[in-house]
């Protein structure tokens, strides 16, 4: 390895040594101090690890100021600004430092907000001058590239079509962030199109992004859609990100990357502003370290929007004075009783990964929960697909109008037309527009099969949903009222009603790296809340187990999972969140593996 450094550094020399010769001396390459303060003397510490190097401790994050804010809090981070040990213009300095170390390898943001560093100086003025926002004020952050900023900041869903479109206004969810004080510092990265655009494709990747790739292990899939959310706070280049998910998009991720990942009911966080995929199913997200940091990007995004007409269905279900107050600690466990839906997911489960969350589950029964196994899905044979995350699996069975993917590429036609009919300076206004440009732009926008490496399957997806013309005829309804109610009522409603007499249970405990189980949820519109619960030996990339119930419950679920992560830190336990190991860190196959 030395050797290979040495020779490296030799051709080096070589090449710059002629720009020196004419006049000079060697010499005088040393004496400009000008010249020595911005060349690097040792590359090894924090930026360029020994090639065949490996393990967490490759790209360590440089002191902020002297403090460390690797797996900082948001709570930590407070506390340095409160105590003015660091301003928030600190902050985004040392973060911005993070994300250039390492964005060559993980490709996370997409785009960077010019205006970052005036708002954090407005921000550190506001806190001097006394006002204080909220547990966010001065805090960084990322929004998914298809959530609609005002600013000087494109919003494209990783697509090269929407460069240079116009959007009205700030999405909702980015208007509550900046009124509770955080600070926008840029786009996530995304599978583009939040992978509405092809069945089979690269997760991760998009045209305008790159491939965005999981500090885990680089050489496959980072999870998706909201890859660049997750994979920046898992290697901390960010305190906290914001997703969207339709079937998936924010638990995946966040379980692929070991953060904590909140899904939220559909109608609990507005989707004005954000590029739909399907009304029916689309949810804004959030994800952090922590249950704590997650639940306070949860209290500043949630609300009724007149834009969003779901979101009336949260009044009278959301509790007074946000969500922090149902943080809890292990003490929580004792009397709580989780099911399993063994069949209907864990069977479908990798063996050792499975038996891994297994050594977790009996460690929350020695905290004095109850575990009942076999809380099954009523439907769980008839609608969860044996072999991996499908969502069409109902025409696989024969049964297109029981079919999620028949009412959500209806859904796309529509709400895209929608959205684009909102936006200025752009003539791309129908989904007919989006297909002709990936076509017209077929080199860096795969429109056809087999061009492009990340898309394999060309734009199938998007021809898919203009195939239907977005008409919404019997069969539309038959499989929307289909996944549903087997989701909902006959599905994981049905299951939690496990309790003594007939009472419901206080959650369904699921793995989600079983996709289909997030799916589950995806289809009833429930929330999902993951933690991360350990690693998978082979591959090195993480998994979470995550908590499922009905509509609204998310005072629940944020009770359990952060009474689980608080047990999890407290025992020492392995099976919990753990640092990045930055596996196959030099390698770029293109596409990643599934
Ligand atoms: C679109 O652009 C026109 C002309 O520049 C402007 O008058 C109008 O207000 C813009 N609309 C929106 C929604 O930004
Ligand atoms: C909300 O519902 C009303 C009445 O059904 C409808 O007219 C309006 O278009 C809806 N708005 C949105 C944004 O869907
Ligand atoms: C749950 O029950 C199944 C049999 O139905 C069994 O194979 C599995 O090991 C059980 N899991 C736990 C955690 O007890
Ligand atoms: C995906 O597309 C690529 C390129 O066309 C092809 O080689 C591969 O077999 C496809 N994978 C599947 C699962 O169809
Ligand atoms: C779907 O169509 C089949 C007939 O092809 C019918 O038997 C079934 O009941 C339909 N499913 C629903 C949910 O309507
Ligand atoms: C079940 O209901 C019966 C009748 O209401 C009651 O006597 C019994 O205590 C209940 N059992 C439990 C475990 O709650
Ligand atoms: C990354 O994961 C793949 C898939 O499990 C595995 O084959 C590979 O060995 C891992 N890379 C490293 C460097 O461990």
């Amino acid at each position: 390895m030395g050797r290979h450094f040495i020779v490296g550094m030799t051709a080096f020399l070589a090449a710059v040594t002629p720009l020196l010769a004419t006049g000079n001396s060697n010499d005088n390459y040393d004496v400009d101090s000008l010249v020595m303060s911005q060349v690097l003397a040792d590359p090894n510490a924090y930026d360029f690890p020994p090639v065949n190097s490996n393990g967490a401790d490759l790209f360590p994050m440089r002191p902020c100021k002297g403090f460390q804010l690797w797996e900082a809090s948001i709570d930590d981070l407070q506390e340095l600004l409160s105590t003015s040990k660091l301003t928030s213009v600190d902050l985004l300095q040392c973060y911005l430092e993070r994300i250039y170390q390492t964005d060559s390898y993980l490709k996370a943001i997409i785009q960077h907000n010019p205006d970052a560093l005036r708002i954090a100086r407005s921000m550190d003025q506001e806190r001097a001058n006394g006002r204080v926002r909220g547990p966010l004020h001065g805090i960084p952050f990322i929004v998914k590239d298809n959530i609609a900023t005002k600013d000087r900041m494109e919003t494209t869903a990783g697509s090269w079509a929407l460069l240079g479109s116009v959007v009205p206004r700030d999405s909702f969810v980015v208007h509550k962030l900046r009124k509770a004080g955080a600070l926008l510092l840029g786009k996530a990265a995304l599978s583009e199109w939040a992978d509405m655009r092809s069945n089979n494709y690269s997760e991760g990747y998009s045209a305008r992004g790159g491939q965005c790739r999981s500090p885990y292990n680089l050489t496959v899939n980072p999870g998706g859609s909201s890859s660049g959310s997750g994979v920046a706070v898992g290697a901390n280049l960010i305190p906290f990100a914001v997703g969207t998910e339709t079937d998936g998009s924010v638990i995946n991720p966040a379980q692929r990357n070991a953060v904590v990942g909140i899904k939220p009911t559909v109608g609990l966080t507005s989707r004005d502003g954000v590029i739909p995929e399907s009304l029916n199913q689309d949810t804004v997200g959030c994800f952090a370290k922590t249950v704590r940091d997650a639940v306070y990007v949860l209290d500043a995004i949630y609300g009724v929007d007149h834009r969003d007409n779901a979101t009336f269905g949260q009044v009278g279900k959301t509790p007074k004075g946000g969500y922090t107050q149902f943080l809890a600690d292990k003490s929580a466990l004792q009397g709580a009783v989780f099911g399993l839906p063994w069949e209907s997911f864990w069977a479908l489960g990798d063996s050792q990964q499975i038996a891994q969350l297994v050594e977790l589950i009996r460690l929350l029964e020695s905290a004095g929960a109850t575990i009942i196994n076999g809380t099954e899905l009523p439907h769980y044979k008839t609608v969860v697909s044996p072999d991996g995350w499908n969502w069409d699996y109902g025409s696989v069975r024969g049964y297109p109008n029981e079919s999620e993917y028949t009412y959500i590429k209806v859904d796309f036609y529509n709400n895209i037309k929608a959205y684009l009919a909102d936006l200025n300076n752009t003539n791309i206004r129908s989904l007919e527009d989006i297909v002709q440009y990936n076509k017209d732009n077929l080199g860096s926008e795969g429109g056809y099969p087999s061009i492009h490496p990340a898309f394999g399957s060309g734009q199938d997806g998007l021809e898919a949903s203009l195939a239907s013309k977005g008409i919404m005829d019997e069969t539309y309804f038959q499989a929307l009222e289909f996944c549903r109610r087997t989701t909902r009522e006959e599905g994981i409603d049905a299951a939690l009603r496990h309790g003594n007499n007939n009472t419901f249970i206080d959650g369904l405990l699921v793995p989600p790296d079983v996709a289909q189980s997030i799916q589950a949820a995806a289809q009833a519109g429930y929330p999902a809340i993951t933690v991360p619960a350990g690693t998978n030996k082979e591959s090195g990339m993480p998994y979470g187990l995550a908590i499922l119930n009905t509509a609204f419950s998310e005072a629940t679920l944020i009770k359990w999972a952060s009474a689980i992560e608080d047990l999890q830190k407290s025992s020492g336990t392995q099976w919990q969140r753990s640092l990045p190991e930055w596996r196959g860190y030099l390698v770029r196959n293109l596409p990643v593996p599934f």
